[in-house]
């Protein structure tokens, strides 16, 4: 195996580049050279962002689980391909070499051709961050049907909208998953989705909580009874079925602008050597590095950078079930320790909820195995960078602020551990590969430096989103049709005087809660389910350990009983709609919303008041009505 491609010098930064600007389909089939295809592309790159259509390694045949497993097995195969910490520190944690792996995948791969799953199918997986999560994706990989991941907080109604959206028949769940002092029965969650979904016919249940859950006879087997039953068929290896780069790998779902979830598509080919090109760069892999990513692979994190990058690299990836303050605020540091991890990739908001524990839970670690810190999800703030430098890194260890999204595949915008220069606050410089713009509002790009704009890319890269499934329409106007000829990432963003960029939040109606995103009108849609509920408007506010809290107004039929219980009603409403994630935050009680004379809700004026700015709002005078400005100012929670 060829190791690949990394850039260790600030100058070769800057040689690579600058060749990736030049030539860039030159520089990605270098980079694409030290993979294992079956058969070599035929052309690098043909685009077009119009409708979009954007093909990379066209012709080009592999399976990235051949990438991420088989290729290992000569040199790497007593490895640990993934350490699994479970969720209580006293059960035993598991060790999965990179043999084991290939034997587990291949006979996962099997139940899954046991049970009809064939090449294009979707299979959504509802899980805990157990192994057997990332087994079952790769087994999805390794036969060609195209895995949709669901992140366990989820509830039954966000799992129905997806499996209708993606025609999803074949579901993989656990009995239940534990995380920190919670248990949560997924099989049930799944059971309440299904009622709306009877084209589902085969739910694969691993035992983990051993919570007692109904099976359905015909729809619902155990994990390990299949299992035994490919073991009976003496079938051991399952062929890495042959897949085309442009081949479908995944479906992810994201939030928008719209109430409905978006089916993010991503291929096989480009993605996998984006993945894998973005982890061995940003993060300076070495081999041997055990790396740990905090992120669940219900999120676009844990897939690019818990299973595929990390594993195509042939590194030991280590999955966490549990959450950073369970037993208590010193989890993540005796995982450190523990593992001799040497890359700890998280979210500012698990950095700022264990700042508040102070120093006494780090204090009593070694942590000394740490090379590289990493943060994803939201812009690290400039005190939370300083504690995770001073306390976590000693001082030593260079920190990456990683800017992408579930559309781009993979990071973007960061500065490369200990290769290029860090700058508190700011993702810094585009990968190699990448050609971000700022634009105005009209979409001319804004040129020089020490100036603001809406953030694109104004050239494809290999990891990006190639559709939205079943609707490519939503695609090209959600992302190609704002500014022609460029990706829109609905994000604002600043470039310094050297250059550098730093991600200043969305500039459309999404809400970054924890660095998971959030759409304004799904978490309305779901407020506006509740019987009582008239109308309702969501903003985010400044929050402490979130980054963004959600600020919900509502008006409400009955608001002479306890509003208090009203409120926990409204909450129960969003969580059994979405799920606890999207939970409101504040819910205040309006007798009116502020509306333009043609209806439309002024978001502006609420997001003022609700970040206690009423300072700001400025002219009312065009509103319908005014004077509920005023009422709302006035009892603000
Ligand atoms: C935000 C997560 C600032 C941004 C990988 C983006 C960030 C959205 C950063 C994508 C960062 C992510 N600095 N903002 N380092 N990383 N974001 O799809 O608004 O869950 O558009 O992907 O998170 O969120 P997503």
């Amino acid at each position: 195996m060829s190791y690949p491609y990394q850039i260790k010098t600030a100058e070769a930064y800057e040689a690579a580049y600058e060749r990736s600007v030049k030539d860039p389909e030159g520089f990605w089939a270098e980079v694409a050279s030290s993979f294992l295809w079956r058969k070599r592309w035929d052309s690098v790159l043909e685009w077009n962002f119009s409708d979009p259509d954007v093909k990379w390694f066209k012709g080009a045949k592999l399976n990235i689980t051949a990438n991420c497993i088989d290729r290992h097995l000569g040199t790497l195969g007593n490895k640990p391909a993934i350490i699994w910490e479970p969720n209580d520190p006293e059960e035993h944690h598991r060790l999965i070499t990179y043999r084991d792996l290939y034997q587990k995948v291949n006979q996962f791969a099997n139940v899954l051709k046991n049970n009809g799953v064939q090449k294009g199918d979707r299979v959504c997986i509802y899980m805990g961050m157990v192994p057997e999560l990332a087994i079952a994706v790769l087994a999805c990989a390794r036969i060609g049907a195209i895995h949709s991941v669901i992140f366990g907080g989820f509830s039954a109604q966000s799992i129905a909208d997806r499996l209708k959206d993606a025609h999803a028949q074949t579901v993989i769940t656990c009995d239940g998953a534990f995380r920190g002092n919670k248990e949560i029965p997924l099989k049930n969650v799944i059971d309440d989705a299904l009622v709306q979904c009877d084209f589902v016919n085969k739910v694969i249940v691993l035992t983990r909580t051993h919570t007692p859950v109904s099976m359905i006879k015909g729809r619902d087997v155990w994990w390990d009874d299949e299992i035994r039953k490919i073991e009976t068929l003496g079938l051991h290896d399952c062929p890495a079925v042959e897949m085309d780069a442009e081949d479908p790998l995944f479906i992810l779902y994201t939030s928008g602008s719209t109430g409905k979830p978006k089916g993010v598509v991503h291929t096989c080919g480009g993605y996998m050597v984006y993945a894998t090109y973005s982890f061995v760069n940003v993060f300076q892999y070495q081999p041997g590095d055990v790396h740990f990513c905090t992120a669940d692979i219900g999120w676009i994190t844990g897939h690019s950078y818990i299973v595929y990058g990390p594993l195509c690299a042939g590194a030991t990836t280590l999955m966490f079930e549990g959450v950073p303050t369970w037993p208590d605020a010193g989890r993540f540091w005796d995982i450190v320790d523990e593992y001799k991890v040497n890359i700890l990739y998280t979210a500012p908001t698990a950095i700022r909820s264990l700042m508040g524990y102070g120093l006494g839970p780090v204090q009593a670690h070694d942590l000394s195995s740490l090379r590289v810190l990493g943060s994803v999800g939201e812009p690290i703030n400039e005190e939370a960078w300083q504690w995770l430098h001073e306390n976590i890194g000693k001082g030593k260890c260079p920190i990456v602020d990683t800017w992408w999204q579930t559309e781009t595949g993979g990071i973007m915008i960061s500065n490369m551990a200990g290769v290029t220069p860090a700058k508190p606050s700011y993702a810094t410089l585009p990968l190699p590969g990448i050609q971000p713009i700022l634009v105005d509002e009209n979409g001319n790009e804004i040129t020089g430096n020490d100036v603001s704009g809406n953030l694109c890319i104004k050239h494809p890269w290999p990891s990006m989103i190639r559709t939205t499934y079943g609707d490519h329409e939503r695609c090209r106007t959600n992302y190609f049709a704002t500014y022609p000829d460029l990706y829109f990432t609905g994000d604002g963003c600043y470039r310094d005087e050297n250059g550098n960029y730093r991600i200043t939040g969305r500039v459309d109606d999404v809400l970054n809660v924890s660095g998971h995103r959030i759409g304004t009108a799904e978490v309305e849609n779901a407020i506006n389910m509740h019987a009582g509920v008239i109308e309702s408007a969501v903003v985010g506010y400044p929050h402490d350990i979130k980054g963004q809290g959600i600020y919900a107004f509502v008006i409400f039929t009955n608001t002479h009983g306890d509003e208090n219980l009203s409120r926990q009603d409204i909450m129960q409403t969003v969580a059994r709609i979405i799920g606890p994630i999207a939970k409101p935050d504040k819910i205040q009680f309006v007798s009116g919303l502020p509306k333009t004379r043609s209806g439309k809700i002024m978001r502006r004026i609420l997001r003022k008041i609700a970040e206690n700015e009423p300072g700001q709002i400025g002219d009312t005078s065009t509103l319908l009505d005014p004077a509920v400005v005023e009422e709302i100012i006035n009892n603000r929670i």
